[in-house]
């Protein structure tokens, strides 16, 4: 079991003796440890179960480290920065060859964000180095969106957990890279494509086989331990008699249980709470996992993402 507590000096120094510690963010929690550690970041790896083929985000408190970490990077980042950092947004970024190949699976570009969480800027502020920190989940599960998901899951494997309550986004950073006339979009997350539209011509280059850019855009990513159905919820109700039934806005009374994630329809309250909803239902009395879609615009984006992540790896 790791200790769970708000100590940030003990996280400090944990991390600089080479150990792992949970960290709270404003999307989920990380698993994080010293990003310039090749010890650590294989740890990372391995705790995680998690294949070196798939790089490590880099988490940083300071504009100085992100030029310590990186070269040749575009105007039109800077502008994003202004306006999104600290915050949900993680730039794929050409790395400089002192950061280890490990980190990034041997890419020239590295994944870089600074989080806006109190307790994690205060640790990134006390600490002479970035922090690596993939979602604090196994690979291939729904990521943690508070103390005690880590703790169920990593609990054994790590020291320390900082306890930063629920998370207030509860879905991912948006990933995105750029080419020489546009925004690229490898992951869908707390800012919204609206949002980056603002800024220049948008791409998406989500769910790419092969080599992909970003290569954690694996279908079968967020899964919970059940399988995941998306449609119409009363008609699926009828065919699956022990179904748990995360829905939007609206009630289901009749289901063996029903989580809504925002009675108000709220998309930034519902993608708060998804991944405690799909956690909530993996439960042994519980078959399958019933859902429909959200609408297609702002965080229902990122939702239907995750969702279909979900819902995919049973083949649906
Ligand atoms: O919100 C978040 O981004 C959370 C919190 C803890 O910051 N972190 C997170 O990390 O979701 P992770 O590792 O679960 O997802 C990071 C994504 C993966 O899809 C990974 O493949 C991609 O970013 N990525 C990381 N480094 C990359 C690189 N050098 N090139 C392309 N994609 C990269
Ligand atoms: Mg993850």
């Amino acid at each position: 079991m790791a200790e769970i507590g708000q100590n940030i000096e003990k996280a400090a120094q944990l991390l600089e003796n080479g150990e792992l510690v949970g960290i709270p963010t404003e999307t989920v929690y990380g698993l994080a440890g010293n990003a310039l550690d090749e010890k650590v970041i294989l740890k990372i790896f391995k705790t995680k179960k998690r294949p070196q083929y798939d790089p490590l985000i880099s988490h940083i408190g300071s504009i100085e480290l992100l030029h310590g970490m990186t070269e040749n990077i575009p105007e039109i980042a800077f502008d994003l920065i202004d306006r999104y950092w600290p915050g949900p947004l993680t730039l794929l970024l050409p790395k400089r060859k002192e950061i280890p190949e490990l980190l990034t699976s041997g890419l020239p570009r590295m994944a870089i964000r600074m989080p806006d969480h109190s307790l994690t800027k205060q640790l990134l502020k006390r600490l002479n180095f970035p922090l690596a920190a993939p979602s604090a989940n196994p690979f291939g599960y729904v990521s943690p969106t508070s103390a005690t998901h880590v703790e169920n899951q990593l609990g054994g494997q790590i020291p320390y957990i900082l306890d930063g309550g629920s998370t207030n986004i509860g879905i991912e950073s948006t990933v995105i890279g750029f080419d020489e006339d546009s925004i690229i979009i490898h992951r869908l997350g707390g800012v919204t494509i609206e949002e980056l539209r603002k800024f220049g011509k948008i791409r998406t280059e989500l769910n790419q086989s092969g080599n992909p850019a970003s290569p954690g855009k694996l279908r079968s990513h967020y899964a919970p331990g059940k399988p995941v159905i998306i449609g119409v919820i009363s008609e699926l109700m009828q065919e699956n008699r022990n179904a748990g039934v995360i829905s939007f806005k609206d009630e289901y009374p009749d289901s063996k249980k029903n989580i809504v994630l925002s009675k108000k329809g709220s998309l930034d309250e519902a993608a708060c709470n998804l991944f405690a909803a799909l956690r909530a239902m993996d439960v042994p009395d519980i078959d399958v996992i019933i859902t429909e879609k959200f609408p297609e615009h702002g965080m229902g984006r990122a939702i239907n993402d995750r969702l279909r992540r979900a819902a995919s790896t049973y083949g649906l």
